[in-house]
């Protein structure tokens, strides 16, 4: 697929609401470092989630003035601080959806997931608004076929949001073309077609609120402190060749080598942030001392759980199924005092995108 395969020729006069709900995402392999409009420096690869979700409706009106016009509402309550995010996103995609023009949107979003809670929502917010522009799409006639409808869905939550490409289908999503998956894209996300074995099919996600404010630096500011940096390009190199290898252990059920790649990517991530220039640190005390206590649990006992970090303090714990009373156990008597008021959340791998 090339970009003017997203441009919809569709022009037509809606009165449709729709409602859809995304999931957030878990990368294993990390985006970090972006260029041209919202492309990835280097392939990731993410664990769907399941519980932590979005759920937006989209009520759609034909509008005269030829300019696209939006409300939102977030939780209920007009939220005008997420305007200019929606507006540069709108901006993005009116050349992919023309349509839009003709139309005023009232946007109402909320999250499952407690608000402020330290996980970043522009993924499932930005898949699921995406998601449901592209139904509205549909409604209004554009013939679509099934794979274009989420690749295109994908392809517009990725303006939004980069990792929101990956929070449309799962359990297990691609972005950012990579020898090793040769279907791969760096316009948009799709699920990775390799057979997964049964020992990634049920897999948990903890996530460990450990700190909930506002991160002292953003995912984008970051992101542009991979330009000129030291290491960026062996990155880059490395991202490709760990994706490789973590394709192959899903394929076979390497437990073992995918612990060692999870949770290097994770400390990697920081480590560039770390050697940015200038440095800076997301992890808290906190954050460190569960990945301590997650190596001596994988030490005494015989277990396949492992961490990952998304860019700020909190943790993702990743186990499978088998494991659950055992490490959520684990979680409650010895894990949660690390956390912000004793708070996380419990979720698994999910495979994407739902109507509601
Ligand atoms: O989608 P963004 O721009 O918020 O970047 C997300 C970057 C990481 O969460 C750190 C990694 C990833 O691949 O999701």
């Amino acid at each position: 697929m090339k970009l003017e395969d997203f441009i919809s020729a569709a022009s037509f006069e809606l009165h449709q609401e729709v409602t859809w709900q995304a999931p957030s995402n878990i990368a294993l392999i990390k985006y970090w470092g972006k260029y041209g409009e919202q492309l990835p420096k280097n392939p990731s690869l993410s664990f769907t989630l399941n519980q932590c979700v979005t759920t937006t409706t989209i009520d759609c009106q034909p509008n005269s003035s030829g300019r696209l016009s939006f409300s939102f509402e977030f939780e209920g309550q007009a939220a005008p601080e997420f305007h200019p995010k929606i507006d540069q996103f709108f901006q993005r995609i009116i050349p992919f959806q023309p349509w839009l023009k003709q139309h005023h949107l009232n946007i109402k979003s909320s999250n499952s997931f407690p608000h402020s809670s330290g996980i970043a929502s522009s993924a499932s917010a930005m898949a699921a608004l995406s998601i449901g522009l592209m139904d509205l799409e549909r409604q209004g006639g554009a013939a679509i076929s099934e794979s274009y409808f989420y690749q295109k869905a994908s392809f517009l939550a990725r303006l939004g949001s980069g990792s929101a490409a990956r929070s449309v289908q799962g359990p297990l999503c691609v972005w950012g073309e990579t020898p090793s998956i040769p279907e791969s894209s760096d316009l948009f996300a799709h699920p990775i077609s390799t057979s997964v074995h049964p020992s990634f099919q049920d897999y948990q996600d903890a996530v460990l609120l450990i700190d909930k404010g506002t991160k002292v630096v953003s995912s984008s500011q970051g992101h542009a402190l991979m330009e000129g940096h030291p290491f960026a390009e062996r990155r880059f190199e490395q991202a490709h060749q760990q994706l490789a290898l973590l394709k192959r252990a899903i394929e076979t059920g390497a437990v073992e080598q995918f612990i060692r790649v999870v949770e290097s990517e994770a400390l990697t991530l920081h480590a560039m942030m770390m050697t940015s220039q200038p440095y800076f640190i997301l992890m808290h005390p906190n954050t460190l001392a569960v990945i301590h206590k997650v190596w001596e649990y994988r030490k005494a006992n015989t277990s396949a759980l492992c961490f990952t970090l998304d860019a700020g303090a909190n943790v993702h714990l990743l186990y499978p199924k088998a494991e659950k009373e055992k490490v959520n156990d684990f979680i409650a008597r010895e894990l949660s005092v690390f956390c912000q008021s004793g708070q996380y959340i419990l979720d698994e791998v999910g495979s994407g995108v739902k109507k509601v």
